[in-house]
């Protein structure tokens, strides 16, 4: 069996951090979240993995290199535009040949991975398997509708859902899908959708079987979504010091200091990890708070937020929390009047002052 992870998209919920990133590679408590993919389909036995990139391909080639880290071996397909997720499908067409598949969303946070469904779906070997979970919010999501154990219908979105099933970013596949793709045309909003080939292989008599997992899991398309992720994540770290802590540090909780970090005159409140060769300095680093490597806080007090490499917060009056700042960012006071703010910031950037 295969493994097709996506991480193509265009990302645009992500702005501005993907108009230069891959949103897959965002750090979830200092760990890309397509990593922590990878590593469900290799603990479930499938190591054969294609990875459907777009623009921001050669920065995730960079990241997984050819999946040896990761005990998989990897191939890249481009996608020539984000056009789907079934598109995706269709693009790794000669790839998959005629191997039954996993496909997985690249942007996907499964808790208790897959291991249970892929086991079924090898035992079973249905034409599809889709995974689903109880939400209380199901309007918001692609929506199963299930008779006798299996799917009988699925609707995006619906305004008055008929179950609280929401379609999860998994699905399981043999290559029947591609039969299905190429009888559906793109959606309203220009992609082919998978919803509308699980539906055709449904209406054409596949049997496509639902399975509903009870633990957590987190499609990370909105910033609420990453730090929601980034909590649950960080919650289940163990406690590390590695780095190099003064005797003025005090330290609370699940924290991780990475090798190479350095803690100064500060207040770390778990769960955090902090990333090697970053400096904390005259500081509070508040609960669920990733600090990525290389990265100066100094004079500041940060909680509840995820900070990419290489930043700096420098002399910052007042908390910054729920916050997403990307790479080689900086945030720093200025000492001259007028006491004004003075922002350079990205298209598509969200600043909220108090
Ligand atoms: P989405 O989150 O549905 O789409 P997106 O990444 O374009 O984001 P947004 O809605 O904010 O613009 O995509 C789910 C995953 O599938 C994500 O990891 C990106 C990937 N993907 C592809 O690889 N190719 C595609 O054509 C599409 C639509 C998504």
């Amino acid at each position: 069996m295969k493994g097709l992870v996506l991480s193509g998209g265009k990302g645009t919920r992500l702005r501005p951090i993907t108009h230069t990133s891959a949103k897959q590679l965002v750090p979830i408590a200092n760990k890309p979240i397509i990593f922590y993919g990878l590593e469900a389909l290799v603990a479930s036995g499938v190591t054969d993995i294609g990875i459907i990139i777009g623009d921001t391909g050669d920065e995730v080639r960079a990241a997984v290199g050819d999946g040896s880290h990761f005990g998989a071996c990897v191939t890249y397909i481009p996608q020539e535009a984000p056009l789907g997720l079934a598109h995706a499908v269709l693009t790794a067409r000669e790839w998959l040949g005629d191997d039954r598949f996993v496909m997985y969303l690249g942007d996907n946070l499964i808790r208790d991975g897959i291991t249970p469904l892929v086991d079924e779906f090898r035992r079973e070997s249905p034409d599809a398997m889709i995974l689903l979970a109880r939400v209380p919010e199901p309007q918001r999501f692609g929506v199963a509708e299930l008779e006798s154990g299996r799917v009988v219908r699925l609707i995006e979105k619906p305004p008055t859902p008929a179950t609280d099933l929401a379609l999860v970013g998994v699905y399981l596949f043999s290559s029947r899908i591609f039969d299905a793709i190429s009888q559906i045309t793109p959606s309203a909003r220009g992609e082919l959708e998978i919803t509308d080939a699980i539906q055709r292989l449904i209406d054409d008599g596949a049997s496509v079987v639902p399975h509903v997992i009870s633990g957590w899991w987190k499609d990370t398309g909105h910033l609420e979504d990453m730090l929601e992720a980034n909590r649950i994540i960080l919650d289940g770290l163990e406690r590390r010091i590695e780095g190099q802590v003064g005797e003025d540090v005090r330290i609370e909780g699940k924290v991780v200091v990475e090798k190479g970090a350095q803690l100064r005159d500060c207040v770390v409140r778990g769960p955090v990890i902090i990333g090697p060769g970053t400096i904390i300095e005259d500081a509070y680093i508040g609960p669920f708070t990733s600090i990525a490597g290389d990265c100066l806080i100094r004079r500041a007090e940060v909680e509840h937020s995820i900070v990419l490499a290489s930043s700096r917060i420098d002399g910052v009056r007042g908390k910054i929390e729920s916050s997403l700042i990307g790479k080689e960012c900086e945030v720093r006071s200025r000492p001259v009047r007028p006491r004004a703010l003075r922002l350079m910031i990205g298209d598509h950037s969200l600043l909220e002052l108090p």
